[in-house]
């Protein structure tokens, strides 16, 4: 396998990142919030609080959160310039946890000036898409913990440094910065988030630098552990910006829309992803369309959480809106691993109350059409809410089939490895 690393990424050294960290150090002591208090209480509408306080409640909890995670990366990186700039980004996520901490404290005025009192405070404003990711990023220090081999690190540094920064914080915060400039409002609170940023920025590329060396090693085993792991949280990532009962005045009173940050989110992703030098349009079950457009892939993203085919649903009836129904089978077959079933496999769905649809999937070639097959390989016979339920992953299918609810039929070697095909 070809491994071209873009020279950009080449060029990024350890040494250098970790001589920036010391030109780049600020307090987040010193930041004075006397406007941004002023700003916030006076200038600010209900609605811009509501939706700020969410936004950087879920700032200020991933800061926590990858404060504690990091020390297992330091003790499973290689080199001593990899440990030293790792040690140095866990006094910055600190940095980053107590800039955030004392704006709550001091500007909103919640919890009672400790940090475990204003993340208690706060607790409550975070996202089902937040629990699940930070909770598996907690998970993933466990297991570095215990496994420090290079492809145990390459997975743990996509979560922390490609999906959790690169692809989720930093979009945020430039759509932050940006909005509160317009405004004209909060300087401290600006000032804090433009150094915020320039940390992340570091923070980034070592990630990203870190992942193009370990790909260039092994360059198949490290693709597959980084692909997979995207995968695996793929549902968690896209569900963390979604606000309270969808209400799209958190964001839009502050001068964004969804679909700016979701875009924003897809362009960054990709970009980080190619700056290791994957083979983004090549790799045969990558799941996002690298056809269309960022804010084309964001829009998609939206529809399928909205519908409840994606996350945790609002516990409505999940949507069947034509095109964003063509979308989710769209990602069904790029999703599948055709590779590991024999060429010509067909999965039929049947759906008591929707239309019919199936996969015809040979090796890599892979297409979802509406429509029966006359002998599919396998079958599965469901209601469709149960079918949103079961690929959103709020429902097990061993539960549905107990119950009845989900009928399989066809060839038990596919049929035993279904689940597998789309994990
Ligand atoms: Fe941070
Ligand atoms: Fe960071």
């Amino acid at each position: 396998m070809a491994v071209t690393v873009p020279a950009a990424t080449e060029q990024i050294d350890y040494a250098d990142l970790y001589a920036r960290w010391e030109r780049g150090n600020w307090s987040a002591m010193d930041l004075d919030f006397t406007q941004d208090r002023i700003d916030w209480h006076e200038h600010f509408t209900d609605e811009q609080r509501r939706g700020a306080l969410w936004l950087y409640t879920l700032f200020f909890h991933g800061e926590d959160s990858v404060a504690a995670n990091l020390s297992p990366y330091i003790d499973a990186a290689a080199l001593e310039e990899q440990k030293y700039f790792l040690a140095t980004q866990q006094v910055d996520e600190a940095r980053h946890a107590v800039f955030f901490h004392r704006f709550m404290h001091e500007v909103v005025g919640v919890g009672d000036g400790s940090l475990g009192g204003g993340l208690r405070a706060t607790r409550a404003e975070l996202t089902w898409g937040h629990r699940k990711l930070f909770g598996r990023l907690d998970r993933m220090a466990h297991q570095l913990r215990s496994d420090r081999s290079p492809l145990m690190l390459a997975k743990a540094v996509t979560l922390y440094h490609v999906v959790v920064e690169g692809t989720l914080a930093q979009p945020g915060q430039h759509l932050i910065e940006t909005s509160l400039e317009r405004m004209d409002l909060m300087p401290g609170f600006r000032e804090g988030m433009r150094n915020v940023a320039l940390d992340e920025q570091r923070h980034i590329a070592f990630g990203v630098k870190l992942l193009a060396d370990l790909y260039r090693e092994n360059p198949q085993e490290t693709q597959d552990a980084i692909v997979d792991l995207i995968r695996e949280v793929l549902q968690y990532t896209l569900s963390v910006p979604i606000p309270p009962g969808w209400d799209r005045s958190y964001t839009e009173s502050l001068g964004y829309t969804m679909e700016d940050l979701y875009e924003e989110g897809a362009r960054a992703n990709e970009a980080r992803l190619r700056a290791i030098g994957l083979p983004l349009d090549e790799i045969a079950h990558f799941p996002f369309p690298m056809d269309i457009t960022p804010r084309e892939r964001g829009k998609q993203a939206l529809a399928l959480l909205r519908a409840g085919l994606l996350g945790a649903g609002d516990g409505g009836p999940v949507g069947r809106d034509p095109q964003t129904v063509q979308i989710f089978f769209d990602l069904l077959a790029r999703n599948v691993r055709g590779e590991e079933i024999p060429h010509g496999t067909t999965i039929q769905w049947d759906f008591a109350d929707h239309e019919p649809w199936y996969l015809l999937i040979e090796g890599r070639r892979k297409q979802a059409i509406q429509g029966r097959v006359a002998r599919p390989t396998v079958r599965l016979k469901l209601r469709w809410d149960d079918f949103g339920e079961l690929v959103s992953e709020r429902a097990q299918p061993y539960h549905l089939m107990m119950r009845g609810r989900m009928r399989p039929w066809g060839d038990p070697r596919v049929l035993l490895k279904l689940q597998r095909l789309f994990h």
